[in-house]
């Protein structure tokens, strides 16, 4: 299955319900010519999403070839009134923009909505609406304001305002397998376990009998990536930690325990974190944190490969968004809210080539291969940790003295999440130091000191995300523990901002 990917900030989301469905799919950029679609030979298409509107000069199109090509093809928004406009009906301004909770009343199934019921609750997120259907289409469902929901022709060919991929269209799991199964006869037999045989193979025959080096940041997606390619070439791989200074608690050490001593994987560590520090003095702005910590990074990688004599090949746990996110970029469709994934990203004019297992994968499938390679699931189920580091979760300047206290408080909100069961429950929970400080009392004395914030969300992928509720009891631990035990702090405060319209780090 291909998506065209129009700019949605949705656009992987649809790719990876599509493999969630068994079904295995790629997005590629949604102005791909028809030749080059064809020589893949996808089952059906699906159009994302886009913040352009169709009928605006420059905004991207499809090749018209590719709509009239037999294959089944699905729009979603953008790609509806893009299926829409191109085949002949009428786009314009809706009178109000549609965005948020919607329901749709299914007139038609049509094999899409098989088995669901009339009335569905669904996500919308739209300023355009189709006044008329192209020729040959007929209106499956229509939204209270009575727009064209969803609508079809005969040459399986549908479209849908609303979006089906994200959590807050119930039913839009069941759309999609819909579509696959029953419009485009997929079967949904693809697993990412099969994926490990293949990159073996692909390792041992892209290396041969080179060496490998790999950078290892502590979270799942470089363990995984060392772990696999330690599988394919045993001997042949070297793997090298830059300590930035910007680490949680313990990191080095847990990651030094479980490669070395655990997978036997041959690991150097450094300690760069002066360099880091001297680096970030001053700064900022959450944007400049990013882009000194990346060129750090850079140079010090540089440095101590350059000392390693005999390696020709690099091995990184790119996973799929980040590749897609390049594309998106070349095509100027989708804003950048903040730069990333170039944070901890190596140049490409370095003198490695390039060895990249995990680049069509995405991140809870990179999980499901990390536990079918026996590493610890303390390992595999780790939540995220930014590239940054706790330099996007220091509000104001990253010093030395502040990243002790962050980590002091961080170590106490995991701790406490984890003695409660919660951890896994949880995308990301964490502490935040702010630029605040409050008045308090200790004992009979007057304090002021800092404000830490505590921020735990729930997600499905990191793209929207809704702040946990937890307990009062934990929360209420939490608080008494960082007080206590973090000199310096007086106050802890819990976000309860969901994303959007909040990111889920504070820079
Ligand atoms: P936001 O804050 O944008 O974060 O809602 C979404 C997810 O991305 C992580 N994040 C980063 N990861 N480098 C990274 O490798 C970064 O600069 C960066 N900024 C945010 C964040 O932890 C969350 O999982």
């Amino acid at each position: 299955m291909l998506v065209l990917d129009f700019g949605s900030q949705y656009s992987q989301l649809i790719a990876r319900r599509v493999r969630e469905a068994g079904v295995y799919c790629e997005l590629i950029p949604g102005t791909t010519p028809w030749d080059a679609i064809r020589d893949r030979a996808p089952s059906a298409l699906i159009l994302s999403g886009g913040p352009a509107s169709v009928y605006e000069e420059g905004a991207p199109r499809c090749d018209p070839a590719a709509l009239n090509a037999g294959v089944p093809v699905l729009g979603i928004c953008y790609g509806m009134q893009l299926l829409a406009y191109q085949l002949g009906g009428k786009v314009a301004p809706a009178g109000k923009r549609e965005y948020g909770p919607a329901s749709v009343q299914v007139a038609d199934p049509a094999g899409l909505f098989l088995d669901l019921p009339a009335h569905l609750p669904v996500w919308m997120s739209h300023g355009d609406t189709i006044l008329e259907a192209p020729a040959g289409f007929r209106r499956l469902a229509e939204s209270e304001n009575s727009t064209i929901a969803a609508m079809a022709d005969d040459a399986g060919r549908f479209g849908i305002a609303f979006h089906p991929e994200v959590i807050h269209t119930p039913q839009g799991r069941e759309i999609l397998r819909n579509f696959l199964y029953q419009v485009a006869g997929c079967r949904g037999t693809w697993k990412p376990a099969a994926f490990i045989d293949q990159a073996i193979e692909a390792i041992r025959a892209q290396v041969g009998e080179g060496r490998v080096l790999c950078a290892l940041s502590g979270g799942v997606d470089s363990a995984v990536c060392a772990t696999l390619v330690h599988r394919a070439i045993p001997g042949q791989l070297t793997c090298l930690m830059v300590d930035n200074g910007l680490l949680r608690r313990d990191e080095r050490r847990r990651v030094e325990e479980v490669m070395q001593r655990h997978l036997g994987i041959d690991l150097k560590a450094v300690d760069a974190s002066e360099e880091f520090l001297a680096a970030l003095q001053g700064v900022i702005d959450p944007e400049e944190k990013r882009r000194r910590i990346g060129a750090t990074f850079i140079k010090v990688f540089e440095a101590e490969a350059a000392s390693l004599t005999g390696v020709d090949f690099l091995a990184q746990g790119t996973l799929y968004p980040d590749v897609i996110e390049s594309t998106s970029h070349d095509t100027h469709n989708a804003h950048r809210i903040k730069t990333h994934h170039n944070v901890g990203g190596l140049p490409a004019d370095l003198r490695f080539k390039l060895v990249e297992p995990l680049r069509y994968l995405f991140k809870d499938e990179v999980r499901a291969i990390g536990t079918a390679l026996g590493l610890p699931d303390d390992m595999v189920q780790r939540q995220p940790f930014p590239g940054p580091g706790l330099a996007v979760r220091i509000i104001g300047e990253v010093t030395r003295e502040r990243l002790d206290t962050l980590r002091a408080a961080d170590w106490i909100v995991v701790d406490e999440i984890k003695a409660a069961g919660l951890y896994r429950s949880l995308w990301q929970s964490f502490a935040i130091l702010t630029p605040l400080q409050s008045v308090g009392v200790m004992g009979d004395y007057r304090t002021y000191g800092n404000v830490v914030a505590v921020r735990a969300v729930q997600s499905e992928d990191g793209m929207t995300a809704d702040w946990a509720r937890l307990p009062y009891e934990v929360l209420a631990k939490i608080s008494t523990r960082i007080v206590n035990e973090v000199p310096g702090v007086n106050r802890v405060v819990y976000d309860i901002s969901s994303k959007p319209p909040s990111t889920i780090e504070w820079e």
